[in-house]
């Protein structure tokens, strides 16, 4: 097919959010079928547990139309992600701007949110590796982030994985949240592309 025809046919989010491949998942663009894996996600109390509530129906489709129109937009985006054979869709993976201000913005970080039944298989590392090539290699980004309440002991393992690092000094009060809040406190990591291309390039030739 001509890339015209591409253009003409698929949704501006499949153009904008290319399908990426890993060893075990795959990261493609949001499908309508999506929403209600996902909205059965957001309502699972553990998976949501560090955040300040689950969500509704309502709100996890909101939340879901946003990323689909960030992806559509061109913007870092958040990709749907299966494992082929197995399960069409067990949660996100991806990058994102932040929408508040703090001392580290503006900036891309990479995040994951995904279903209980799927946790503890290294997915979401898998993932967020294809997603941190993908930040550096194409869209040339110089570092990415990624943060999360203190408590949070997962995805912290999760960005000790990808070579993410911590300066306690950089830790900092999310702005969303009031005072006394019991996930206001987060940790913030920081990786370069350097620092990405050299554990990349290094890994590669053990
Ligand atoms: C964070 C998250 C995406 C990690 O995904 P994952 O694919 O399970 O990641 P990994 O398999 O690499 O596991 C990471 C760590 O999770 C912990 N973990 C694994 N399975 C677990 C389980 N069933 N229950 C609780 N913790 C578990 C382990 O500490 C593991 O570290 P280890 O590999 O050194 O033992 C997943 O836990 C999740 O969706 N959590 C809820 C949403 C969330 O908090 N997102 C982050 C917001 S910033």
């Amino acid at each position: 097919m001509h890339g015209s025809d591409a253009d003409q046919t698929s949704p501006p989010e499949q153009i904008a959010l290319p399908e990426l491949r890993t060893p075990r998942l795959l990261l493609r663009p949001w499908c309508d079928d999506d929403l209600e894996p996902y909205a059965a996600l957001n309502a699972d109390p553990e998976v949501m547990r560090h955040f300040p509530a689950p969500l509704s129906r309502e709100e996890s489709d909101r939340h879901a139309r946003s990323i689909r129109e960030r992806a559509a937009r061109g913007e870092p985006a958040l990709w749907a992600v299966e494992v082929p054979g197995t399960a069409p869709f067990i949660g996100f993976v991806g990058l994102a701007v932040p929408s508040f201000r703090a001392h580290f913005t503006p900036c891309v970080e990479v995040g994951w949110r995904l279903a209980r039944a799927h946790w503890g298989k290294g997915y979401a590392p898998e993932a967020a590796l294809a997603a941190l090539d993908h930040g550096f290699d194409v869209l040339g980004l110089d570092e990415i982030v990624s943060f999360t309440s203190v408590g949070n002991a997962p995805p912290r393992r999760v960005m000790e994985k990808l070579g993410m690092h911590r300066d306690p000094a950089e830790d900092f009060d999310h702005p969303s949240l009031p005072e006394g809040h019991r996930l206001r406190r987060h940790v913030l990591y920081r990786l370069s592309a350097d620092e990405h291309r050299r554990a990349r390039s290094g890994s590669r030739s053990r």
